[in-house]
């Protein structure tokens, strides 16, 4: 049984009250928008040579990826308000059929933003059909079946595609040439998360001491969406078990509470980690074996576990498969008694 964790990068499911928070909390301009200093000014430049050239042209469209959690879709929304344009927003699993995403397209206004969230899950068939649309804005659809079957091509408006995904490898080759921007989100630093924490704090009106700020930062995998989600639960902490001010106790208590390390690894992450050096040792070990080790998805190793533990020097990655490095196995000997 795969363990459920409180640090899942995945965005908030559903309508609910955990994603409205998530929403308010997220960055609508630049000036808002904490960390990717070189992705902001390459981007900014773009829009503002967009705006000034006022001839009609739209921005290129945008690929960005890296791990999950460091705002891929907060940038996409970030670039639609600076441009002034729409943004629509849906996923490469959600679209089924070529005909889903002709729906969409034909549906779209002259300079808006498209995002497409995951889109190295597109399907093939559906790939197809964004090529030509993003190419150059006409869409190739088939009317009818068998000999009577004809094809027309629509004009469609010019309109900008931001894509997102964990991972460019599994991209088919053509489709990324189709995008003319192309940006790897990377780990925040220490002092930016310091910064997002003290941002959320004012958002949701709590006081938090700098020395509990420092000690969440450390905590939250230099990636924003944790640290807002350790920063809620703090705050619970603190509601509930004091005046509603976060200090270092209050901090502390919380975070090991929620059973988080001082490297910010959560018990998934020391469970594989574990697991992978009680039965292999520092010998590699396929992903498929870690994957049946911990009762999780090959995909879920790698695009939640992994990229964190790579990140921190905890695991290494060797053409034989997976290694728990030097630093990982202390860091499980150093956390065996105490989180
Ligand atoms: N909240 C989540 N990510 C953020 C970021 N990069 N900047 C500011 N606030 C954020």
């Amino acid at each position: 049984m795969a363990i459920e964790r409180l640090v899942e990068p995945t965005a908030a499911p559903g309508d609910t009250e955990e994603e409205r928070i998530e929403i308010s909390l997220r960055p609508v301009t630049f000036d808002e928008y904490i960390g990717q200093e070189h992705l902001k000014n390459n981007i900014r430049l773009a829009i503002d040579a967009v705006k000034k050239r006022n001839d009609g042209s739209t921005l290129d469209h945008v690929l960005l990826y890296g791990p999950p959690g460091l705002g891929k879709t907060t940038m996409a929304g970030v670039i639609a308000h600076e441009l002034g344009a729409s943004l629509r927003v849906t996923s490469g699993p959600a679209i089924e059929r070529a005909g889903d995403l002709a729906s969409i397209l034909t549906n779209l206004k002259d300079g808006d933003v498209l995002f497409i969230d995951e889109i190295h899950r597109l399907r093939r068939a559906v790939e197809e059909v964004l090529y030509s649309a993003m190419e150059d804005y006409k869409l190739d659809i088939v009317i009818g079946k068998g000999p009577g079957a004809r094809s027309v091509r629509l004009d469609l408006p010019k309109f900008t595609v931001i894509g997102a995904t964990t991972r460019t490898g599994s991209l088919a080759g053509p489709l990324r040439d189709r995008f003319g921007i192309i940006h790897r989100l990377e780990y925040y630093r220490e002092s930016e998360i310091e910064q997002i924490i003290n941002r959320t704090a004012g958002i949701l009106k709590t006081e938090i001491k700098p020395d509990a700020t420092e000690l969440l930062a450390t905590r939250s995998r230099l990636t924003p969406r944790i640290a807002n989600r350790i920063f809620k639960r703090v705050r619970d902490y603190a509601d509930v078990n004091g005046d509603g001010i976060i200090d270092t106790a209050v901090a502390k208590n919380a975070l090991e509470l929620m059973e988080i390390d001082y490297l910010g690894l959560d018990p998934a992450d020391r469970n594989m980690l574990k697991l992978m050096y009680e039965n292999y040792g520092e010998r590699p070990v396929g992903l498929t074996t870690i994957a049946a080790l911990t009762g999780d998805e090959a995909t879920t190793i790698e695009d939640f576990y992994e990229p964190y533990l790579l990140q921190m020097g905890l695991l290494a990655r060797t053409p034989k498969g997976r290694v728990v490095t030097e630093k990982g196995k202390k860091h499980l000997q150093k956390i065996k008694n105490k989180v």
